[in-house]
């Protein structure tokens, strides 16, 4: 079976999804930062502080193990949009959702002290929606508007797989 990946802005809610969705389906699940930092034994703030692109560059690695994988749920990094190589890994054998949250309900819920684009404040996260939706929007195979409850949106995902 094709793995179910997540795409969307931190704080969408890709990672608790992922994991209920996991849960309900009987599906191993992949966060691919938590992933990253285990394969690389490095958090993902210390490989910012060294640049962007080394993040990036490893992350893409991660993309291309995900191609390997199938009947997994797979909850993505918000900028693995940003590299085309990426999506094409992705959706070698996977299902790809974008889990489009409304600005303002991440904004009163997002823990900006763990990511790093976030640090100067929330103003960032409109600047990376107005950035990346159109990405999000030609790499999703599903669109997918998360402003219900968490039993909701994997109602709706579940819905389409089935
Ligand atoms: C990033 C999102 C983060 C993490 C890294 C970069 C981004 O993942 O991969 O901090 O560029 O939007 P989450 O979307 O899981 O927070």
């Amino acid at each position: 079976m094709k793995n179910i990946v997540l795409i969307g802005i931190m704080g969408a809610g890709k990672t608790t999804i992922g994991k209920k969705l996991s849960a309900d389906l009987n599906r191993p699940f992949i966060d691919m930062d938590d992933y990253l930092e285990k394969k690389y034994n490095m958090s993902i703030a210390d490989m910012f502080k060294i640049s962007e692109d080394y993040f990036r560059n490893h992350e893409s690695a991660c993309c291309k193990d995900m191609s390997m994988q199938t009947n997994t749920v797979i909850s993505t990094g918000g900028g693995v949009i940003k590299r085309a190589e990426n999506i094409a890994y992705l959706k070698k054998n996977g299902i790809i959702f974008y889990i489009d949250r409304p600005l303002e309900l991440i904004v009163d819920d997002v823990d900006t002290s763990s990511r790093p684009l976030l640090k100067n404040g929330a103003q960032k996260l409109y600047d990376l929606d107005h950035e990346r939706r159109a990405l999000y929007m030609q790499s999703c195979d599903y669109h997918l508007i998360n402003d219900g409850g968490l039993e909701e949106i994997c109602r709706k995902i579940i819905a389409v797989i089935k």
